[in-house]
């Protein structure tokens, strides 16, 4: 079985924890794209795990992979298996040889045109979209080269002078490109998990030939996406369902089902229009009840309304089979609740998110108002234990976007999710 979770929103909307919970019925995790810019949380008990590379199935002890449509910062990667192994965790991890490296050069060119530029994109600056260009500029370094010294010195030859020239041009330091230090450690590394090298896209279909379990575990979120999200602010990598396939080297006819997970309201970290966004005390709430501060850089995130018409195109997007909603408890006590569910876009109303970021910028919500409620629901097992009101704001949001919502969770804990039938 071969299934593909996706975040629907703009990122954070509780994959890690959605992932764990599934993760102990499947045999392999895969991560497919994105870099050290994700951060999933996984809670259990009173342990908190923030995992930016390792697949959230790492807790279940299970067959971790890394496909090669990642781009890794092996420093990360090493400190987190290493934490992770310290914490008594058995971390079982495979990583493809031609999976993208994240060079210092990269993280540096992420910094500089951050700093440079007006029209910031508030990147996480982890050189993620940097690396992307480098693969597809085919002057990418890539995992296997670490296992290799003297392949590792002929590429950079040929990529340096490039990358010391746009370092200067922006006002950086380019020594970073060939400072041996970083060079020595990104080796030693590569030493390290030359046992961890594995055919990915292999790995894979030889489990479903096994009739194995497999999930690939998305990053970002839909509107993220290079081509479908807000552009420019968006992520480097393509974040929908359909990209697990390319990325992984498996074909589409293999997917079992597709999981979304959606955020009972809204969330953004960085910049780029968010139609819903609440820049007032409602906004402050919902940031503090729902302690809405990036996993990977502590930003503040902004915070708003449900968007319906943005879901809509997410369950486009990505085909889902089924949704997971998240956070539910952080709307107990707020009445009345708002959805949105069309755009005024210069007097017109549209039930689907126009293609221009520009068009999208000028959306207007229009919002229907749903009865809120007032108990804590954070204790609830039973779908039936959650307050009538909580119970309708499910169905009413699984009747807009016409899929099941299988899972509603209550809590960042293991033991905090209804399972519907
Ligand atoms: P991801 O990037 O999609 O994995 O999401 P993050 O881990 O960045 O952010 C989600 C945050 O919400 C984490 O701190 C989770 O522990 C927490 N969380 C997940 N589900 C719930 C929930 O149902 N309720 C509450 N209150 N917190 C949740
Ligand atoms: P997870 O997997 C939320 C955002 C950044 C920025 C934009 C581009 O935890 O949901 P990048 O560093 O990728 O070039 O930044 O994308 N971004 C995320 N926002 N969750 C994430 O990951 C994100 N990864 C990147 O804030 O707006
Ligand atoms: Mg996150």
């Amino acid at each position: 079985m071969f299934t593909i979770l996706t975040g629907a929103q703009f990122g954070d909307e509780g994959k890690g924890k959605v992932v764990d919970l599934l993760a102990e019925k499947y045999d392999i995790i895969v991560r497919f794209q994105g870099g050290d810019n994700a951060g999933h949380t996984v809670k259990v008990g009173d342990k908190t795990y923030k995992l930016h590379l390792t697949p959230s199935g790492v807790l279940f002890g299970k067959r971790l992979l890394i496909g090669p449509g990642v781009v890794l910062n092996p420093r990360v990667l090493w400190e987190e298996i290493d934490t992770l192994r310290h914490s008594g965790l058995e971390v079982d991890i495979g990583i493809d040889p031609k999976t993208t490296i994240i060079m210092p050069y990269h993280i540096e060119l992420d910094s500089l045109r951050e700093k440079a530029r007006s029209d910031k994109i508030g990147t996480t600056k982890r050189g993620i979209g940097y690396a992307y260009i480098d693969k597809i500029a085919r002057d990418e370094v890539q995992m296997g080269d670490l296992t290799d010294p003297a392949r590792l010195q002929a590429k950079l030859e040929e990529i340096a002078p490039a990358k010391e020239k746009a370092i200067a041009d922006m006002g950086g330091d380019p020594t970073v490109v060939r400072f041996q230090p970083y060079l020595d450690e990104y080796l030693e590394i590569g030493a390290r998990l030359k046992d961890s090298l594995t055919d990915v896209s292999l790995e894979i279909n030889l489990a479903l030939d096994d009739d194995k379990m497999v999930l690939a575990e998305g990053a970002q979120g839909a509107f993220l996406d290079v081509i479908h999200g807000t552009q420019k602010f968006v992520t480097s990598s393509f974040t929908t369902a359909g990209s697990a396939c390319a990325n992984l080297g498996v074909g589409p006819v293999r997917v079992d089902n597709v999981v979304g997970v959606l955020k009972a309201y809204l969330t953004r970290v960085g910049e780029g229009p968010m139609p819903t966004e609440l820049k007032n005390q409602m906004g402050e709430h919902l940031r503090e009840k729902g302690h809405e501060f990036g996993t990977t850089t502590g930003r503040p995130r902004r915070c708003g309304w449900f968007d319906a018409v943005l879901a809509r195109k997410s369950v486009y997007l990505n085909g889902y089979t089924e949704l997971a909603l998240t956070k539910l408890d952080v709307l107990s006590g707020m009445d009345p609740l708002k959805v949105c569910v069309s755009y005024d876009l210069d007097g017109e109303l549209l039930g689907y998110p126009p293609e221009s970021t520009e068009e999208f910028s000028r959306c207007i919500p229009v919002y229907e108002d749903v009865p809120g409620w007032s108990e804590d629901i954070t204790a609830a097992q039973e779908y039936d234990e959650l307050p009538k009101n909580a119970r309708e704001y499910v169905e009413w949001l699984e009747g807009l976007l016409q899929v099941d919502i299988s899972a509603v969770s209550v809590g960042p804990g293991r033991e905090q999710t209804i399972y519907r039938e």
